[in-house]
């Protein structure tokens, strides 16, 4: 793929992160033999800005056929989902009877908080999840007409971690224009490439994360599909996030955060290549200063454990090289995760009771954007003396 999914410009290589099993792709040692690789290269618009893989993954080697979902058992982002349902019903819909439409539910806490609300609400996904009521469908101008058939104009189409993993938003936009009302609302929250930059959080990067978003190139998305971006907001979860809200044309004026984010950008120097030059030499001396550190500390005898196989930990490992020899289990509350082998670099995932069992010297922490809760959560691994290693933004002892 050498054109951009939105607008067909050129796309120049940024970044090239080189052999990558799929993230999500936990292997059964019997399937080893057929695990899928592909080149993990990241490149950006000419026209446009969109920051992008430069290479699709054949559909029928994806691992999940819907909107890619993994539960994290996290009570951070429970509350985040709830927080945000709570601030619509005081907001955005204080009109009569709104209408709300979730593509790819995650674990439907945000339409589950409306419903108790009294709010009419639906989600779009194709793998169809229970507890809320679903339209087993890809959002696209086919389901949307038939959404709207049956439930009229939607209010907020919202979408979390699902719009970047979408390499064909144009189907995204065209059910837009059917469905949205006048005055509605796409919502999208998803990994912001700012953040990626400003805190060399390389391990965003990986297949399910097709598009790194901006201002500047989602306003230019949501220009080319007849739309316009109204308002950004920064979110501060899964490692920074930016929350878009795009409306109809001319229905609405932009809020003033979105010329202060273009600023910000641009003075940033998102367009410029020195700054991804600059970002890959920064990820570079990460696993220089990782690897030295995880071989130093083996070679003295300590113990080190991995803590949550991460989709995003499948970059980390795979480009940097890490292993059972360096990370002999890695331990995930995810009872599907467990009992199988972290894609391409093939560390045993356990159950997080044998963390303690007994507690290592050292916790290699995978889950970086859960470290409040899980060192909450693991306050007695530190009390035995434990110690986390973090390497985002840097690598650290803490
Ligand atoms: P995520 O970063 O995509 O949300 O994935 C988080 C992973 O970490 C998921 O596999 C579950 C695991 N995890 C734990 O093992 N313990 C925890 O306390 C949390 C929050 C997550
Ligand atoms: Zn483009």
């Amino acid at each position: 793929m050498t054109a951009c999914r939105v607008c067909a410009g050129p796309l120049r290589e940024l970044a090239d992160f080189g052999r990558q099993p799929l993230a999500q792709a936990f292997v059964r040692p019997e399937d080893l033999a057929t695990e899928f690789f592909y080149r993990l290269v990241v490149g950006r618009c000419a026209d446009c800005a969109l920051v992008q893989l430069m290479h699709e993954i054949p559909p029928d080697k994806m691992v999940h056929e819907g909107y890619p979902y993994h539960p994290t058992n996290s009570t951070v982002m429970h509350k985040h989902f709830q927080d945000t349902a709570a601030r619509w019903l005081e907001t955005t819909l204080t009109g009569p009877d709104p209408f709300v439409v979730e593509i790819g539910c995650n674990d439907g806490v945000v339409l589950h908080t409306l419903g108790e609300a009294g709010v009419r609400h639906l989600a779009v996904d194709p793998s169809g999840i229970t507890g809320v009521q679903v339209h087993e469908a890809f959002f696209n101008a086919v389901s949307a007409a038939e959404i709207r058939a049956e439930h009229g104009p939607a209010d907020i189409v919202y979408a979390a971690n699902t719009v970047c993993a979408q390499p064909d938003v144009a189907s995204i936009f065209a059910g837009l224009e059917v469905l949205l009302a006048p005055h509605g609302l796409f919502v999208f929250e998803d990994p912001y490439l700012g953040e990626v930059l400003a805190r060399t959080g390389f391990d965003q990067i990986y297949d399910e994360h097709f598009y790194y978003f901006t201002a500047q190139s989602v306003q230019a998305m949501a220009n080319r599909f007849g739309m316009r971006l109204v308002d950004v907001e920064r979110i501060p979860v899964h490692g920074g996030q930016i929350r878009y809200s795009v409306a109809r044309r001319d229905s609405r004026l932009p809020a003033p955060a979105v010329d202060e984010l273009l600023a910000g950008e641009e003075s940033a120097g998102f367009a410029d290549d020195t700054t991804f030059a600059r970002f890959v030499s920064k990820v570079d001396a990460t696993r220089d200063a990782l690897l030295n550190l995880l071989t130093d500390l083996r070679g003295k005898g300590h113990s080190i454990v991995g803590y949550g196989a991460t989709a995003k930990s499948a970059t980390t490992a795979n480009y940097f090289g890490i292993g059972p020899d360096l990370v002999p289990f890695v331990c995930d509350s995810t009872p599907s995760k467990q009992g199988t082998l972290t894609p391409g670099m093939h560390i045993p995932v356990r159950p997080p009771a044998e963390f303690a069992d007994p507690y290592p010297d050292y916790a290699l922490l995978f889950a970086w954007n859960h470290a409040d809760e899980i060192m909450a959560k693991e306050k007695a691994f530190r009390d035995a003396g434990g110690k986390w290693i973090l390497y985002v933004p840097e690598v650290r002892i803490v």
